[in-house]
């Protein structure tokens, strides 16, 4: 396939690093103290890493760049050559996935730094568009050891770089400093911590990747030193290459906490939520299963009107309604064709015929889904459901908004409302048992821990991960409970006014 310039660009992952954040990132890392024998920029494009280590670390003897791009070599070369110092600079063509690291790790001289920028590009990406700029046996027939690693199938080419360099530093001493996704430095450092890698300390200073890359995307400067017996993972967040004052990040209780102090201050709330958070129902048929009532008639997805029993139809809520307070009524409805996964549907046929015929008309959308666990599962399956999707009373909050806003969600036209599976809930009997959690739940202490523990740049930065572990006996929640329960009497004799 013949592939254009841009589509080249994004295989390659390729955003150069403009020469003045480089020399911001060297002087960096001067005041931080470090001061290599030996700099490798593993990825060095058209070199502004190269450059800024020559002017900075003057007791470097040796500075090696290698770039799969022999034209962006050629470029470096030309620049160099007036240098007084130019033969401490080496540099290669090769590709980081099948170079010989080791060969060249084997006699150089410590502490080493490894600077620069991976490739800013997934394999998604790379696989939208016959991309083939992946480790060998990483490819998209064959991902499933870095599966294994990272727990997912889409996975930034940069993270998998980032795991190879901290392998380099195994027995080895030295500073990685990289301009990396904000997600992925984190995913490193953690991954360093699940390791037990000999880490002395490391730190993430945000970069404004707009002005500098003209991307729109968290992104920083990685920085860590490799001592062979330290272990210490907590690490410093600053907002810029200058700022003084950081937030700890850490990971206790198998969790990576973004706020340490405001965590280790709440910490005796921290436990095994006593009600379990869920989320929404999965259906991947919007189509088939989702309704809108128009003019008193359901349309489906396809555009067509829909007579069905209301057995099976109940109000949905999507996550931008819950985030936006739109909960007292709705137009959607949505299809639950089960009361509980893999629960068998047949009886259906004989409760709601016209719902069973109009499943059965559509069944090639349904069969059609991509997920195995459909496959695995009776013939129009759900996920997502169980007894506590049909109580009446719903606490719920959408993951995908960077607020924490609670909502407390009573039934519509009579029915239980479900939710979409970008919506987290818990499920009550009663509407007073679902406000006194409503009110732990907007309690400061009880926001304030949730936040320690929440990284609000992630795409889907609130998961049922954090919210069940808020133990809601736990002193603080009981004392926010107590306190509900004392002003509960006016306060719910109010409501019904
Ligand atoms: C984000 S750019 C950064 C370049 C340079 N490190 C800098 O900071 O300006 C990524 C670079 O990685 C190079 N690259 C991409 N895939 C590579 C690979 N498999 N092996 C070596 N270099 C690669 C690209 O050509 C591009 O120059």
């Amino acid at each position: 396939m013949n592939k254009s310039a841009r589509q080249i660009k994004i295989e390659f992952g390729d955003f150069q690093t403009p020469p003045e954040l480089a020399n911001l990132v060297c002087q960096k890392l001067e005041n931080l103290g470090v001061s290599p024998k030996t700099i490798i920029e593993p990825t060095c494009g058209t070199g502004a890493f190269i450059e800024a280590s020559v002017s900075h670390f003057r007791k470097a003897n040796k500075i090696i760049g290698i770039e799969v791009n022999n034209a962006y070599l050629a470029q470096i070369h030309k620049r160099i050559s007036s240098f007084a110092d130019h033969e401490r600079i080496v540099l290669r063509q090769g590709n980081f996935f099948d170079f010989n690291w080791k060969g060249l790790l084997k006699d150089i001289e410590e502490p080493i730094l490894v600077i620069g920028n991976f490739p800013w590009v997934t394999n998604s990406q790379q696989g939208a568009m016959g991309g083939v700029n992946l480790p060998e046996k990483l490819n998209f027939q064959n991902r499933n050891r870095f599966d294994a690693m990272t727990g997912k199938s889409n996975f930034d080419i940069s993270e998998w770089m980032l795991i190879q360099v901290g392998n380099w530093f195994q027995k080895r001493r030295g500073i990685l400093a990289m301009l990396c996704k904000t997600t992925v430095a984190r995913k490193f450092l953690h991954h360093l911590h699940s390791n037990k890698a000999g880490v002395f300390r490391s730190a993430i200073y945000t970069i404004d990747a707009k002005k500098y890359f003209d991307a729109s995307v968290e992104a920083c400067l990685l920085f860590c030193e490799f001592r062979d017996h330290a272990h210490n993972y907590d690490y410093d967040v600053y907002e810029d290459l200058e700022a003084k004052k950081s937030q700890r990040v850490g990971h206790r209780n198998g969790m990576t906490i973004r706020d340490l102090d405001t965590f280790e201050k709440f910490s005796n709330l921290f436990g095994n939520s006593e009600l379990k958070w869920r989320s929404g129902i999965k259906h991947d048929c919007s189509a088939v299963m989702e309704l809108k009532k128009q003019d008193d008639v359901l349309i489906n997805g396809l555009g067509e009107a829909v007579d069905i029993e209301p057995t099976y139809v109940y109000p949905l809520l999507k996550g931008s309604d819950i985030a936006n307070n739109r909960i007292k009524s709705t137009n959607r409805f949505v299809i639950v064709p089960q009361k509980t996964v893999g629960e068998p549907i047949n009886t259906i046929k004989h409760l709601a015929p016209k719902t069973w015929k109009y499943l059965e008309k559509h069944a090639e959308y349904l069969d059609n889904r991509k997920s195995k666990i459909y496959r695995d599962n009776p013939r129009f399956s759900i996920f997502g459901v169980g007894s506590y999707t049909f109580l009446p009373y719903k606490i719920a909050i959408c993951g995908l908004y960077k607020s924490l806003d609670f909502r407390l969600v009573g039934e519509i036209g009579d029915k239980p409302v479900v939710f979409d599976d970008t919506v987290y809930f818990l499920s009550f009997d009663t509407e007073e048992q679902a406000r006194k959690v409503l009110y732990t739940l907007c309690s400061r202490n009880v926001q304030d821990f949730f936040s320690s523990m929440i990284f609000w740049d992630e795409k889907r930065p609130i998961k049922t991960s954090v919210l069940n572990k808020l133990s809601l006996k736990k002193p603080q929640a009981a004392q926010a409970l107590r306190l509900f329960e004392r002003k509960s009497k006016k306060y719910l004799s109010t409501e019904g006014k």
